[in-house]
């Protein structure tokens, strides 16, 4: 199975859980400024909200998908709304890629906010939910 992680990040909280989820399910994570080179069954895509908002590169990445995706599995980090998977989907959708219902999200830091977040423990969650979805869609494909 063929598996990818991509992330953006800009003060390292998705980074963090990038890596757990990359270390869980035996691959490097990569920041979206590096583009897919070729299928996937499952691409793990990391984002957060800025003002509302994904940030741009998260859609320059989206729309410059070349391969076939079996399909993404969204995690993101979040100081107040609960997690980018509406705005992620969305993207998606506009472009054909199907993506999981799942979804990881947590906490993450933004100024005297949740101090600390992503911590140990979302990381774990993290790499269990990787390492779930993975097996699920392994015991899926016999
Ligand atoms: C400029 C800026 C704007 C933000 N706006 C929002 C927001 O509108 N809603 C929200 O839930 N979190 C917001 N956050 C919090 C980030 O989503 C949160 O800190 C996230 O973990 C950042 O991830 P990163 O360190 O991977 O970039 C904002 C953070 C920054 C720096």
């Amino acid at each position: 199975m063929k598996i990818a992680v991509r992330y953006f990040t800009r003060g390292g909280n998705t980074k963090k859980l990038a890596e757990a989820v990359a270390a869980a399910v035996g691959v490097k994570a990569e920041p979206v400024s590096v583009p897919l080179e070729e299928d996937v069954d499952i691409l793990f895509l990391g984002s957060s909200v800025y003002a509302y908002g994904v940030d741009d590169a998260v859609k320059v990445f989206i729309d410059g998908i070349q391969v076939r995706i079996g399909k993404v599995v969204s995690f993101s980090t979040a100081a107040i709304i609960k997690s980018t998977y509406k705005q992620v989907a969305r993207l998606l959708a506009a472009k054909g890629i199907p993506f999981a219902a799942e979804e990881f999200a947590c906490r993450g830091s933004f100024a005297m906010l949740h101090k600390g977040k992503p911590d140990a423990e979302d990381c774990k969650r993290a790499a269990e939910f990787a390492k779930r979805i993975v097996s699920e869609e392994c015991a899926h494909e016999g």
